[in-house]
Formats: C-alpha cells, structure tokens, sequence
C-alpha cells in the first residue's frame, strides 16, 4: 500500500510504503526530452518502463549485480529498496549516436571497446552537465573506492544487458545509469532501465526502439516501446 507521496520527478512519482526502507515508485505517462522542455503524454507508457524495467533488474540480479529492485507489484509500480541517490548519470556507449556525436564529433555509430563511461552531474539548473572523475568528487560525498565500485558496476550492466538484448535481436547502443547507498552504505544500482534511459536499435534494420522516436519526432513511442517489451516476454 503506498503511503505518502515523497518526490516526483519526471517520468516517477515515489512513495513511501508500509515497510520501513521500501519505497512504491509508480512509473508515470509523461516523455519528457530536452531537460522537460519537450513534454508529451502516452497513456500506457507507464506500463512499459515499469514491467521492462522490472525484467532488466531481474535479469542483472541474476547475474550478481545489487540493485534497489524488489519487485513489480502491478503494471505500474515497483517496490524499491531506500537508497540516497547519489547525483550522478552513468552513461555507457558502446557506439556513437547522440550528445558525443554533437559534442565531440566522433562520427555516428563509431565504436567504442572499450566501451566509454561518462559522468554527468544530476542538476536541473545547470542542464545535467558532464563532467570528469575529480568533479564528481568536488560535486558529490562519493569516495575513489565507490566511483571505482560505480564504474564496475556499469560495465558489469553493460555486459550483461548486451548480451541479454542480443537475445531479443536488439542492439545496446547506449543507456543510463543512477546508484545509491542503501541503509548499510552499500552501492547499488538505482532508479530505471527502460527504453526512457537507453537507446535500443533493432540488430537487423537499425530501426529505434526507444525514446529517440519521442525526441526526434521520427516514430511512435507506444508502438515501439511495445516491440520492446513483446520481444522480452517472449523470452520470459
Ligand atoms: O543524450 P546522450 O547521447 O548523452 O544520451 C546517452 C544515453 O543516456 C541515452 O541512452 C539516453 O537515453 C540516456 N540519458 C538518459 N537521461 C538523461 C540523459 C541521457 O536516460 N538525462
């Protein structure tokens, strides 16, 4: 039973629940792109984030890697572990496509082995801007020893999740990460994996199955998601 409403943010609202250190998230209908300047409603997307997110978070349990996941408790919401988020986005390409195109210039789909991590630092005010390992430890209370941990962590998702979506004929290009320290300071994976956060391309076609649709106008962000979430049951 959720209890009061604790924060909201974009796409999640967060709860407290009936059990001290675990909280209800309930995936919302908003996309939202550019900082929230971009903003739609899609009734049903709340369903997919939270039934796809709950299947990556089983699958990276499985495979050793902690996170806040407890379990899905309906089509909309999660029971999560209590974490302190640390404000930080974990970013992880394995090819070229979005910011660093724009930013650095690599050309598109260029690939990186190894795959690259980058920090950027969760501030609405400034637009979420990157940063380097001696920023994080300026703008954050983590310590080396946790953005070592961090960083294992991520590509240790990466791995998994790449080979997992290969399974589904879907290539991992890129996606994002949050952590947390739950009640005994441990690192652990926090927040969501969906298609809201990563960038999905079909293995065949290159065809988008994610947020991108949504962000750069090209295709039907339900329609997609669906395939996405289809193509995961169909391996349940
Ligand atoms: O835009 P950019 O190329 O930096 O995005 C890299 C990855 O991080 C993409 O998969 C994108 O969906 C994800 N991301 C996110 N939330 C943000 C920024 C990026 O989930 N605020």
């Amino acid at each position: 039973m959720k209890k009061e409403l604790l924060y909201e943010g974009k796409a999640k609202q967060v709860f407290r629940s009936e059990v001290e250190r675990q909280l209800i998230l309930s995936y919302k209908n908003d996309a939202t792109a550019f900082n929230g300047k971009k903003k739609e409603t899609f009734a049903g997307k709340g369903r997919y984030n939270n039934l796809i997110s709950a299947q990556l978070f089983e699958q990276l349990a499985g495979a050793g890697v902690p996170s806040h996941f407890i379990k899905a408790l309906n089509e909309t919401e999660q029971l999560v572990e209590e974490t302190t988020i640390i404000p930080l986005e974990v970013v992880v390409r394995n090819l070229a496509t979005g910011s660093i195109v724009k930013r650095l210039g690599f050309k598109e789909k260029t690939p990186f082995q190894p795959p690259l991590i980058e920090f950027y630092y969760k501030d609405d005010a400034l637009d979420d801007p990157i940063i380097n390992d001696r920023h994080a430890l300026l703008l954050t209370d983590a310590t080396d020893a946790e953005l070592d941990q961090i960083k294992r962590y991520a590509l240790k998702v990466n791995d998994v999740l790449h080979t997992f979506f290969q399974t589904i004929g879907v290539r991992l290009i890129d996606f994002k990460l949050e952590f947390g320290r739950n009640h005994v300071g441990e690192i652990i994976l926090a927040d969501e994996i969906s298609p809201d956060t990563c960038r999905l391309w079909d293995i065949e076609t290159d065809q988008k199955l994610d947020k991108d649709v949504f962000r750069q106008g090209t295709g039907d962000l339900l329609t997609v998601y669906d395939m996405i979430l289809k193509r995961l049951e169909a391996v349940k």
